[in-house]
């Protein structure tokens, strides 16, 4: 597999929260406009607090698994068997890194360069391979 630029996608997750401090409303946005059919999974989390929880221990997860992957592998093997408990199919942890990839471009807008855009290409690869149990080597 090709390596991945891991200070390519840090870069791109500094200059993210710089420019939004809290991107909770426009990932779970784009993630129900492009997938009604999650939102109904949601209904009990009427302020928000979860979510943000779980995009906050997401992105951490990709700040390890593009480090020292201390934790990230183990975590995402486990929460696919734990969110498949509240009906979260696992196709659907592509669906959500992916968004939380496209949320990030837009934000930064002429911000994000090509190498951000390989790097996260990549990432995206890897993190499907973890979710569906592929090696990486
Ligand atoms: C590696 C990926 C993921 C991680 C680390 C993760 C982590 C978490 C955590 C920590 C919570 C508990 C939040 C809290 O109650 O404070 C949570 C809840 C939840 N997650 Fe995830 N999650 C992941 C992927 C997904 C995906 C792909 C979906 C589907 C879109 C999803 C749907 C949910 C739902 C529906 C809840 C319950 C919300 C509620 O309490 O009402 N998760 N997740």
């Amino acid at each position: 597999m090709k390596p991945l630029n891991s200070q390519h996608i840090i870069e791109s997750l500094e200059l993210a929260a710089l420019a939004c401090e809290d991107p909770t409303s426009l990932v779970y946005q784009r993630l129900f406009l492009t997938n009604p059919e999650l939102e109904d999974l949601f209904l009990m989390d009427r302020n928000d607090e979860a979510k943000g929880h779980m995009l906050f221990e997401v992105i951490e997860a990709i700040i390890d698994f593009v480090g020292p992957k201390y934790t990230s592998e183990g975590l995402i093997v486990t929460e696919v068997i734990n969110h498949r408990q509240i009906g979260v199919p696992i196709e659907v942890f592509d669906t959500f890194f992916t968004t939380v990839r496209d949320t990030f471009r837009e934000m930064l807008g002429n911000k994000w360069t090509s190498e951000f855009d390989e790097a996260w290409a990549q990432l995206l690869l890897e993190l499907s391979h973890v979710v569906h149990g592929k090696s990486t080597d």
